[in-house]
């Protein structure tokens, strides 16, 4: 059986970042798949959230996955810390996994900054947990983006070594499904950095709450450049943006990428329809795009965060489903690894 888990910090704003480059991938692969999507809370409080920000965050992501159309009837959609099968599965990938092997993780030290002494143990541990996400319910494939690929190694060395220690074919070997950098979303403000929900400048993302008015604001104001926009030469046979386009026009190809994501079109296409334009002309058809797309969405998100005992049922019905699946599948792992339970 072929099972989804993935997951989301509920510790910033949604933006279009993370409708793109994740949430979107969930909404299709439910086609195909078991899935089951997690507010991973218990990953937030790694650095430190306010309280009452991190109930409402939490709320807002779980809006964020209803309003883009995962289907809490067929997905299972909830958040982490209800389900205490993940940390204690974690407790023993505690065990398992190597400090080397932790020393090691790149988001770790970014995250960590230079005062690596004063980071929590949490931190630290962090990649034991999301094992422990995705192996309680032995996922088979595990969306992400680029930035957790090394984590999903890890997992993956965690389960054969757990198979390993204890002479059993038990854990699944997860497959990462990258999502690419096609839709890899750059600030409004300097396409050379990421989208992100950090950015001190609001003006320099899209959130997945804004309206309709503020997306057509922010799309007005995003940076361009005074030249015309390509033609297709600047694409690659891969289908992506060649590199030296990228680096020489970031907030072109920035755009026209955000473009070619919105409408389900190949860049190709999308750039052959705006060559030779200007941006004035191609930020209008931009605007009209977003507009149509997110408002309906940000609405909707805003409804049901301000109404939340609907976002709370689910919340709640997912988790008990969630913890059905787990409970059997820790059972076991607790007789492998030979705790006793007379
Ligand atoms: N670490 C992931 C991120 O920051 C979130 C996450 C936690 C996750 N557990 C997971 C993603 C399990 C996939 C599977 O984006």
């Amino acid at each position: 059986m072929k099972r989804i888990f993935s997951g989301v910090q509920p510790s910033g704003n949604l933006h279009l970042g993370n409708y793109l480059g994740a949430i979107r991938n969930f909404v299709a692969l439910q086609q195909d798949f078991d899935c089951i999507y997690c507010v991973v809370d218990q990953h937030a409080i790694t650095l430190w959230q306010d309280p009452e920000a991190l109930r409402q965050r939490t709320r807002e992501v779980t809006a964020g996955y209803l309003a883009a159309g995962i289907d809490p009837k067929t997905s299972i959609i909830f958040n982490q810390s209800q389900v205490a099968a993940h940390s204690q599965l974690a407790w023993v990938f505690n065990c398992v996994t190597r400090i080397g092997w932790l020393n090691r993780m790149t988001q770790f030290k970014d995250k960590a900054g230079k005062n690596r002494e004063n980071a929590s143990s949490g931190l630290y541990v962090y990649p034991n947990l999301m094992a422990a996400d995705i192996l309680v319910y032995k996922a088979t494939h595990v969306p992400v983006g680029e930035d957790q690929k090394q984590h999903l190694e890890l997992t993956r060395d965690i389960a054969q070594k757990f198979n390993n220690d204890y002479g059993v074919e038990y854990f699944p070997i997860v497959e990462p499904l990258i999502q690419g950098t096609a839709t890899r979303v750059m600030s409004l403000r300097d396409g050379s950095k990421k989208m992100s929900s950090s950015d001190a400048s609001d003006a320099a993302r899209i959130n997945m709450t804004d309206d309709g008015d503020t997306v057509a604001k922010k799309i007005r104001r995003a940076t361009s450049d005074s030249e015309r926009l390509p033609d297709a030469a600047v694409v690659g046979p891969d289908g992506q943006f060649t590199t030296v386009f990228r680096q020489a026009r970031p907030e072109a190809a920035n755009l026209l990428t955000i473009f070619a994501a919105l409408t389900d079109r190949d860049l190709a296409a999308v750039v052959a329809e705006f060559e030779g334009k200007g941006f004035a002309d191609f930020k209008q058809a931009l605007t009209e795009v977003a507009v149509a797309r997110l408002g309906p969405m940000g609405d909707e998100m805003k409804r049901m965060v301000n109404d939340s005992a609907y976002v709370d049922s689910v919340l709640r019905e997912g988790a008990e489903r969630a913890a059905a699946i787990a409970a059997p599948i820790l059972s076991e792992v607790y007789d492998i690894v030979g705790f006793l339970r007379p």
